[in-house]
């Protein structure tokens, strides 16, 4: 990673504390923050969630995180957090884990995830309390390998939280489609309407999917 083609952006806190996520000038589409994950950072701070409290002491798992900045949202506010996606973006992870080191209390790491590879000998991915998807229903190829990936990293008390902006050019009507339809075989979804997002960091083409796994039939 080449440090001189980074630039800052700082995302804000309620109570006014900074959180600077580094972004590359040059690169794949994850190395800066997208309007989604902006969204969801600040949902994760309304009194859904105590305001940003209720996050303390949870084990957080963050998938296709990019620059990572929900999951240092998280991680800020006391959550175990581990953030992960493809190999070549986990350093940039790792400098922006760094670059804020001063905010977390517990361990916050990020680790190379590929959707649809297994997770289930990883101790680090049993018991997981949330699993944070911002931005990610992108890739045709990959859809299916990323809704198994919630699903493995699932038990019956975990909660999905999945962020997407609606977007209506090329394939990507399909995609949402096809995410929801392969998405609501395995799992119980509940959008969070727009009142109960933060008041200034939402929109009407930005959607929050609340997720748990469906019951076992018996
Ligand atoms: C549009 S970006 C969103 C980044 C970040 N969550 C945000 O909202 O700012 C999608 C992310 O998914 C990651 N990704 C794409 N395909 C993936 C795969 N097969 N396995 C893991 N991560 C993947 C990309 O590397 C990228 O970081």
């Amino acid at each position: 990673m080449d440090e001189s083609k980074l630039f800052v952006r700082t995302i804000e806190r309620n109570d006014g504390q900074e959180i600077n996520i580094n972004q590359c000038e040059v690169g794949d589409v994850g190395c800066v923050v997208w309007d989604a994950a902006i969204v969801l950072a600040k949902y994760f701070e309304t009194p859904d969630f105590e305001n940003g409290h209720a996050w303390r002491n949870k084990c957080v798992v963050e998938l296709g995180a990019g620059t990572g900045v929900v999951g240092l949202l998280v991680a800020s506010y006391g959550a175990k957090t581990i953030m992960t996606d493809l190999a070549e973006f986990v350093p940039l992870i790792e400098y922006n884990i760094d670059f804020n080191k001063t905010l977390f209390q517990m361990e916050a790491s990020a680790k190379t995830l590929k959707w649809g590879e297994p997770t289930v000998d990883t101790p680090e991915y049993r018991n997981i309390d949330v699993v944070i998807v911002a931005d990610c229903i992108y890739y045709d190829e990959s859809l299916e390998p990323l809704v198994n990936t919630m699903y493995d990293l699932c038990s019956k008390d975990t909660f999905v939280y999945c962020c997407y902006e609606e977007r209506t050019t090329g394939n990507k009507p399909e995609l949402q489609r096809r995410f929801m339809q392969l998405s609501s075989e395995k799992f119980e979804i509940e959008e969070i309407p727009m009142s109960q997002q933060d008041p200034v960091f939402c929109s009407k083409d930005i959607h929050i999917l609340k997720m748990t796994l469906k019951p076992l039939d018996t």
